[in-house]
Formats: C-alpha cells, structure tokens, sequence
C-alpha cells in the first residue's frame, strides 16, 4: 500500500515544481505529474502547500544531565515536539563525564534515546578529557558504531571543558579517521575570570551572564580553534556561532581555504541582548551560552546565512524549567542552568522571520534547516532532501498559516517558550517519519521507539568545502 501526496508544490535546496510524490516501505519512490492512485493506496491532498523534507536538527540536549539538573525533555517529549514542528531527525551529544569512557556513555545514551525516540536520532561524541592512549584508543570503536564527529567545550572549564592541549590531540586523533570536529568555541578562562570579577561585585542578575560572555571571548575562541585545526589539516565545524567577531574569523579562515562550516540557531537571530533586562528574573529564560548578543549582530548573523559562511540552523535545544530549575540561580546568574527549549519552533521561526522578512529564499530555508545538516554530517541523501530512494521524512507545509506563539501551544516539556506572543507563520500539516505518520493536522499519531538509531558515516562533505 502506498501514500500518495497529491497536487502539492515540491520545494528542495535547489528545485521548486508541481508534483505528487509516491511513498512506500517509507522511501519516496516516485515523483511527477499525475501519478496513479491504485487500490488500497492512500492520497492526500496538498493543493496549495509544499512538500518539504523532514527538518534536521543537529544540536539538540535532550535528557541531559547538566549543571546539577537534566534537561527537561526527554528523548519522548523532545522528539515529539520537535516532529510537530517538522523536524524529523537529530544528532544529539553523548557527553562522558570527565575520566568516563566514551563507550560507555554511548551505551548510556543508547538507552536513554532507543524505545524513546519518535523519530529517527543520532549521536555526536563528546569529548571532555583526553588521555592519548585511552580515549584515543575509544575513536576509532566510536566512528564504527556511528558518530563520526567529535564534540568539544572550550568553555565550561573544570566540567565538560577541555585545554588547548586537549583540543590539539581530539583534532590530530581526529584527522586520522576523516572524522568531524565541532567546537563550543568561548575563552573558559577569561569567562570563569570575568564571572567571578562580577560575582564578587555585586552583580548577580542575569545580564552579568551575558556580560562575562562577551562577543571577543567567543571571537577568540573561534580564532584559536580555527588556527588548531588548521596545524592539523582537519575540518572545523563551529556550533552556536552567535557574534559578528566569530563571523568574521569564519570569513578569513575560509577565505584562505580552510574548511569551515558554522551552525547559528534562530534565537541568536530574533533576539538581542536586552532579553536579560526584563523584569522579575524572566531574562533567565534566555540564560544560554553563548549568550544573546547586542543589537547589530543578529543582522550580521542573517547576512552570514545569505553569503553562505553559516551552513545549518540548529536549535541547541536545552530546556530548564523556569519554576524550579533556572530559579535556582535567582541570586547568582552562574548558578541558572544554561539553556533553553526551541526544538519544535526552528523550522517556523526560520520561515516566519527569514523567507516571510524577504532574507532568505525557501531554498535557503530547506538548505539550512535540513539539506545542509544532512550533508555535513553524513546522512545525506537518505535524509535532507525530497528525491526518489530517499527516506520518506517528508512535511506538508502550509506556508500560508499565521499564529502566535505560545508555551501553552507548545509540546515542549518547559513552563514557558522564548517566543511567547511573538508572530509565526507556516504549519506542518502532515509529518512523515519513514512513511509513518507523525502529526496530521494538529493531531499526533506517533508512538515513542518509532525511530531508529542512525549509525553514520564519514560524510564526503566533511573534507571539502561547501
Ligand atoms: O547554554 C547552552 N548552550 N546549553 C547547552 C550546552 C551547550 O553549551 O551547548
Ligand atoms: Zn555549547
Ligand atoms: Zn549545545
């Protein structure tokens, strides 16, 4: 039995035309004009929507334990939310502990996302210590059971953070598998520094977050990571990449053919630093790092989408409660977790603020929230575009809906959203997991363990620049 789309307007990183698309044993299986409906086939309609792939999100926390609380969405709810939204994958981090082994917290990581996840799921590794011969010792049986990018901190020092010794020897190990390195690029030094310096005057209140990380610790970090991967030879991949100062180190490291890629998230680019001087401790809600910078470089961060410096759009997806988990810091901004929930709203913010504003065309916006992910990270072609003999993680996008958001319309498991009252637009009709239906009209029709752990490869784009 198949599933036909019908009369819906197919729009790719690179293509926009009419079509219905065929989709059985969830892969697409045929595209054109037409096609027969059989006996004991499905169709749907989708006259004056577009047939988009399955976002992809390749920054995500879910069930995370973290500065002395867990995440909290689990690899259920987050993946829930994150379907009704449109996402139909994501690549979330293993994160050892400090002296753990890598392995064994894959395993930990296995059993916190397998018989959980409505939608298919994958795994950076983190790396938060390195003793060559142990860890080193770990890469390889780590690409083997499919994470082919190692992740990286250089902030949070004295817990996930790694040196600059550290961060040379991953990058080298690395390099000798073609594998993926990503970078939490901020001075952990000059941060814990600053914050401390603030601490002890007084200053307490959630803008000093953001104050003791200003865009120059992130610049430099960026710099320094770039400058490390290139005595190695190895690709960098920048996640969160929030200020004009990164961006600019992004251009000149490309510029001299260095390969480069650089992920932002939609609230580095809708907001600006005054979140954190909103009354009665709510800018806690926006207590992430990097923080939420001043005005003037979410602009820059949107001509860096359109110039193609940043590849992906991701949502670093990390909910704290606001009752009970970021009130814990009401006296000391250090001690709010860091974080914050949007895994069901990139795909909207994206489209609402970026194809509806005029700064980004839909093939931009289907390239950065889902074919690029794809790309750089190893799952390209079965996910991240609409063709015959991918999977068929496909959404039904009425590009013509208007809504506000709101926490009480959202999935997440938090007690408030980031863009509360603010406007949207499009809605993801029909959501497709392999075939499978996820979310029809509103309605969820998922189950949790629909996904599948996704082992991945080593990905061609990995070695050349996009
Ligand atoms: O504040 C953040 N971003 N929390 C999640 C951990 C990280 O740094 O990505
Ligand atoms: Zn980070
Ligand atoms: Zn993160």
């Amino acid at each position: 039995m198949a599933l036909i789309l019908r009369n819906g307007e197919v729009i790719t990183a690179s293509d926009r035309y009419k079509a219905d698309v065929r989709i059985e044993g969830g892969k697409i299986t045929q595209i054109g004009l037409s096609l027969p409906v059989g006996e004991g086939d499905e169709s749907y309609d989708c006259a004056g929507r577009w047939i988009v792939p399955g976002g992809i999100d390749v920054h995500t926390h879910l069930d995370m334990p973290f500065m002395g609380t867990t995440s909290s969405d689990d690899f259920y709810t987050g993946t829930r939310a994150a379907s009704a939204g449109g996402t139909t994958s994501i690549i979330d981090f293993v994160i050892p502990r400090r002296g753990q082994s890598l392995l064994e917290a894959y395993d930990d990581w296995r059993r916190r996302a397998d018989g959980k996840a409505v939608f298919d799921y994958a795994f950076h590794m983190a790396v938060t210590w390195f003793d060559t011969a142990e860890v080193r010792s770990e890469f390889s049986r780590c690409i083997d059971s499919g994470m082919t990018s190692f992740k990286t901190f250089m902030a949070y020092k004295g817990a996930l953070g790694i040196d600059d010794d550290e961060l040379f020897k991953v990058m080298s190990a690395a390099k000798d598998h073609g594998a993926m390195v990503t970078v939490h690029a901020e001075n952990g030094d000059a941060v814990n520094n600053l914050i401390a310096r603030h601490l002890g005057q007084k200053k307490t209140d959630p803008i000093w977050h953001a104050r003791s990380r200003p865009p120059e610790v992130e610049g430099e970090a960026t710099w320094r990571a770039i400058t490390l991967a290139r005595f190695n030879g190895q690709p960098l991949y920048v996640v969160h990449l929030t200020c004009r100062d990164a961006l600019e180190r992004v251009r000149e490291a490309r510029a001299r053919g260095q390969v480069v890629y650089a992920e932002t998230c939609p609230q580095y680019l809708v907001f600006d630093e005054s979140v954190y001087e909103r009354p009665d401790f709510d800018g806690a809600k926006w207590v992430m790092s990097p923080p939420i910078r001043p005005k003037g470089h979410p602009d820059a961060l949107w001509d860096g989408i359109a110039e193609g410096l940043i590849q992906t759009i991701a949502t670093d997806h990390c909910p704290f409660f606001f009752k009970g988990q970021k009130e814990v810091g009401r006296d000391n901004f250090s001690k709010i977790p860091n974080g914050a929930p949007g895994i069901q709203d990139r795909m909207s913010v994206m489209y609402h603020y970026g194809v509806r504003s005029g700064k980004l065309t839909p093939h931009q916006w289907v390239d950065v929230c889902c074919t690029q992910p794809a790309r750089i990270f190893g799952l390209f072609p079965q996910k991240g575009t609409v063709a015959v003999g991918t999977d068929a993680d496909v959404v039904v996008f009425d590009p013509g809906h208007e809504f506000i958001f709101r926490a009480a319309d959202s999935q997440h498991r938090c007690d408030y959203n980031l863009y509360e009252g603010m406007s949207g637009s499009g809605r993801c009709e029909l959501v497709l997991s392999r075939g499978r239906v996820l979310w029809e009209k509103g309605e969820f029709k998922g189950n949790s363990g629909m996904g599948d752990y996704l082992a991945r490869s080593i990905a061609k784009d990995q070695q050349a620049a996009v």
